[in-house]
């Protein structure tokens, strides 16, 4: 199963999650690099095991978090729609169940 940290190590994610910091720099916006999106991970994960979700669950939306920003590579207009369809699409890549990535895809959008 596709876990957080695999998300972290895949290149392209780094790749998108650093794009997307340039492109917020050079429009004048504040860190949305690692550590921004490493917290919204973490409020995800907690805000579901305080509601009961399964491990599995707490996982996704630890992934869910951490993508949430992938789309400010594109554009910062409507970057949660863009994120949504990189992160389905690197997600396919990486093994991860049809199931699991619609439901990162809709988290995120
Ligand atoms: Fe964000």
């Amino acid at each position: 199963m596709i876990t957080l940290k695999d998300v972290k190590e895949n290149p392209e994610v780094i790749g998108l999650i650093q794009g997307g910091q340039r492109q917020l720099d050079a429009l004048g916006y504040t860190e949305h690099s690692v550590r921004h999106i490493s917290i919204v991970s973490k409020r995800a994960s907690d805000i579901l095991k305080e509601l009961g979700y399964n491990e599995r669950r707490v996982e996704l939306a630890k992934i869910a978090g951490y993508l949430h920003d992938i789309g400010n590579c594109v554009n910062r207009n409507d970057h949660a729609h863009s994120g949504a369809i990189l992160s389905y699409q690197i997600l396919k890549d990486m093994g991860m169940g049809i199931d699991e990535r619609t439901d990162i895809m809709m988290a995120i959008r």
